[in-house]
Parts: C-alpha cells; sequence; structure tokens
C-alpha cells in the first residue's frame, strides 16, 4: 500500500475518448464556455475594491501581474489538456504526473475552488438582483438577502440561482451552452458600453497618485495592501479559464481546441480587464470605488443613469454564465474523480436520457445553495484563490514532471521556452499565494487534512488503479 499512492495513472487513448458524454463543443463554445467563466465578480466588484483599498489607480499593475501568472498557468493546462485529456482538468493531469495521492489532494482541492467560487459569486449575484429589485420597488427584506452572520436570515436569492443552473445543467451541455453564449454576449455588450461611455470621460488627474499604498505593507491588524496584495485578489478575476479544460470529454476535437479556447478567452479577458480597470479609476477617483457596484457606481457619479442601470442588467447575466461555467466544471471533476473509484461509483452514472451526470448535479446544486445561502460572500471568496493557485502550481510542476517521465507522450501543443514558462508560473503563483492572509491560510490546510482523512479512510481501498495494480 505505501507505493500505491505514489502509482501514476497511464494514460490512454481513452483519456480522450468516449465515457459517454456528448461530444458537441466547438473551439469557440470553449472559448466562450472560459469567458463565461472568467469575466465576473472579480471585474465588476473586486476591481473597485481593490483600487479603493489595496492598489489605487495601479490596480492596473495588480491585475497585470495576476494576469501573467495565469498565462504561465494557462500555457500549462493547455499542453496538459492536449496530450493527457480527461475531464478531469489539473486532477487528472496530477494522477499521470505525480500519483494518487497527490491527484487526491488536488481534486479534493479543486472541489472546494469551484463549489466555492459558485456559492461567492451566487452571493454578489444575489446583491445586483436585489438591486434591480429595488429600482422597481419591489426589493426583498434584508432577512432574506443576508446570511445569519451579517443580521439576515438566509440568502434567497443566492441559493435560487443555483437551483435554477442546476436544472438547466440537467437538461443538457449543449442547451446549456447556448444559454452560455447567448449570456456571454450580453455580458460583451455590458463592457463595451462601459468602455464605449468611459473612454470620454476619463480625467487623468484621477490616476494620480498612481500608487497609494506603494508595493506591498502589511498593517499592525495584520490585514495587507499594497499592489502586490491588490494582484492576489484581483486574482480571483481570472478564475476559471481552467474550467475549459474540465469539458475535454465534450470537445469536439480536443487536442486543437482545448489549447485555442484556453489561451483565446484567458487572453481575451486580460486585454478587457487592463482596459476596464484603467478608465474605472480614469473617471473618477479611486477613493470612491469600495462598494458593491462600481462599474455602476462610477457610471452614476459622473452622470449616466441609464448606463447604470443598463449595465447592472448586464452585470446580473454576466455573473450567471460565470457560475454556470464552475458549476459545470465541479461536476466533471466529481465525475472524473468517481471514475477512478476515489469517490463512490454512485457519483459517475450517465443519465441516458440527458446525457448528463445528473445525481452529480443534483448533490452539487444542493449543497452549493446551502452554503450560498447561509454563508456570506467574504468567507467563501477568500478560500477560492489559495486553492486556485496551489492547483496552478501543481499544473506548471506536472508539465516538467511529465516530459521527464514521458518524453514521448504525443504533445499536440507545448509550453514554449522549454521548461522557463513552468517555472515562472510555479514561482508566480506561489508569491501570489504568500500575499494571502493567514487565517485563508489556516483554513485551506484544515480542508486538506480533512481530504487526507477521506482519502486514507475510503479512496485508497476504492481506487481502480489500485486495484487493477493488484490483480
Ligand atoms: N473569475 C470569476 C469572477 O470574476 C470567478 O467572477
Amino acid at each position: 500500500m505505501g507505493l500505491q499512492i505514489f502509482r501514476t495513472k497511464q494514460i490512454t487513448p481513452d483519456d480522450l475518448g468516449d465515457a459517454g458524454l456528448n461530444r458537441c463543443l466547438s473551439k469557440w463554445d470553449l472559448t466562450f464556455l472560459g469567458i463565461g467563466a472568467i469575466i465576473g465578480t472579480g471585474i465588476f466588484v473586486l476591481t473597485g475594491i481593490a483600487a479603493a483599498t489595496q492598489s489605487g489607480p495601479a490596480v492596473v499593475i495588480s491585475f497585470i501581474l495576476a494576469g501573467l501568472a495565469c498565462a504561465f498557468a494557462a500555457l500549462a493546462y493547455a499542453e496538459l489538456a492536449a496530450s493527457v485529456g480527461g475531464c478531469g482538468s489539473a486532477y487528472g493531469y496530477s494522477y499521470a504526473a505525480f500519483g494518487e495521492l497527490i491527484a487526491w489532494i488536488i481534486g479534493w482541492d479543486l472541489l472546494l475552488e469551484y463549489g466555492m467560487s459558485v456559492a461567492a459569486v451566487a452571493n454578489g449575484w444575489s446583491g445586483y438582483f436585489n438591486n434591480a429589485l429595488t429600482a422597481l420597488g419591489m426589493g426583498l427584506p434584508e432577512a432574506l438577502t443576508k446570511a445569519p452572520k451579517m443580521g439576515g436570515l438566509i440568502n434567497l436569492p443566492a441559493a435560487g440561482i443555483i437551483l435554477i443552473l442546476m436544472g438547466l445543467l440537467i437538461i443538457g451541455v449543449k442547451q446549456s451552452t447556448h444559454t452560455n453564449n447567448a449570456m456571454v454576449f450580453i455580458k460583451l455588450l455590458t463592457i463595451s458600453i462601459f468602455i464605449g461611455i468611459a473612454m470620454f470621460n476619463v480625467n487623468p488627474d484621477n490616476w494620480h497618485p498612481f500608487m497609494p499604498y506603494g508595493w506591498f505593507e502589511t498593517l499592525p491588524d495584520g490585514s495587507t495592501r499594497g499592489v502586490l496584495a491588490g494582484a492576489s485578489i484581483v486574482f480571483f478575476s481570472y478564475v476559471g479559464f481552467d474550467a475549459v479544460s474540465t469539458a475535454a470529454e465534450e470537445a469536439k476535437n480536443p487536442q486543437a481546441d482545448l489549447p485555442f479556447g484556453i489561451v483565446a478567452s484567458l487572453g481575451f479577458c486580460t486585454l478587457i480587464y487592463i482596459i476596464v480597470a484603467g478608465l474605472l479609476t480614469g473617471i473618477v477617483p479611486y477613493t470612491a470605488l469600495n462598494v458593491a457596484s462600481p462599474v455602476s457606481h462610477a457610471l452614476q457619479l459622473i452622470g449616466y443613469n441609464w448606463a447604470s442601470a443598463l449595465i447592472s442588467t448586464g452585470v446580473i447575466a454576466g455573473l450567471t454564465t460565470v457560475m454556470l461555467v464552475l458549476y459545470y466544471g465541479l461536476t466533471r471533476i466529481i465525475f472524473a474523480m468517481s471514475r477512478d473509484g476515489l469517490l463512490s461509483a454512485f457519483f459517475n452514472k450517465i443519465n441516458v436520457n440527458t446525457q448528463t451526470p445528473v445525481r452529480v448535479i443534483v448533490i452539487c446544486g444542493i449543497t452549493m445553495a446551502i452554503v450560498a445561502g447561509f454563508i456570506p460572500l467574504g468567507d467563501l471568496a477568500e478560500l477560492v484563490n489559495i486553492g486556485t493557485l496551489a492547483a496552478f502550481v501543481l499544473v506548471c510542476l506536472g508539465v516538467m514532471v511529465l516530459r521527464i517521465k514521458k518524453p514521448d507522450l504525443i504533445r499536440p501543443f507545448r509550453v514554449p521556452f522549454g521548461h522557463l514558462f513552468p517555472i515562472l508560473g510555479m514561482l508566480s503563483c506561489s508569491a501570489l499565494m504568500a500575499f494571502l492572509p493567514a487565517l485563508t491560510w489556516l483554513r485551506f490546510i484544515v480542508w486538506l487534512a480533512l481530504g487526507l482523512i477521506v482519502y486514507f479512510v475510503y479512496s485508497i481501498k476504492h481506487s481502480k488503479l489500485a486495484q487493477s495494480t493488484l490483480k
């Protein structure tokens, strides 16, 4: 048993092959899937908060730094998605590169990342949704829009939207993708309206002082600020491009289309972020942006009330796509872990009518709806970044390990310049982790410890890999 946990999974054509899921996603569907997951709470909410409290107008630099770290990781994802395949994303790649124990840890980590992201974004969605209802004179009472810790009873819209998405995912991936593509379009239109208005209303004085809090400092209360701390917060804006890799088994031509989808969606979003962050801090003083809806708020401040309302509507659609894709990714990772025997086989049944893993979709949906209803946004969001960054570090390392262990593996896409980019990816993602608060680290470690218990109590005995190697 001692060595079993280090046994790696062989890469077979089946990993890129058919498991009963419907192969219907084109490279543009995948790119839209990525954009759907990436642009969301980060740019619409965190940009303002990071500018006001962490980076000042230099939040643009925070975005560039976080984007660079993600770019290195995205290239690593692209190489592994094309060569290792499977719908398990970083979990599946770790299984091939490092063996079962690390694969389990990273799979467990991804459950945290995806599950918490959906619940966190649902909280942000609920805020915008209730704003819109209030504007129509139908605002919900506070008890139904806030978690108990924030003085309410339950965040009902947050729980409700997750249950609606659950229904959409059950119907089937193609229908969901159509919905996703339509909503991504609305989201991009929203951003275009903002850019179109903001570019004619910039006051360069707002960009001074450019870096009011410096690069990095720790305050007496333990919190951190500066452009680097800002980068580790706005990193959340990029979370989601990795979800493209979880669609490997539903992609028409995964080896060519996954690298395209991952790199294209991340590149496009990075560009948009830099433009939006620059304009947002250019139209109003950065100190005015510490609000729940900074983009709409800034437009209101410069007198564009109609655009502000339009943007709020677009944001509601935008946040919906983020939840949809991350939710989709979560179910596929559980599906992959269950198929490998590390989670119960109960989870890997595909419903013959819908061709979707209905059980996983329902269990995840109900769990996340409860979490989103009762736990506030801040507590949820801070865990997402640390979990994601840990996965990115391992994916970069996995590229190097696999090149050494399996040099003959067919790699339709290779990260250029040898090991340089994967090393830079590991360094930059580790640095962003280091800028996160100690409490976040503690929660993350507790989650991983829980995962190890599950592994040694259940998974190690039921692993398909272990069973096949014992025969
Ligand atoms: N990147 C996603 C967002 O910003 C998670 O909402």
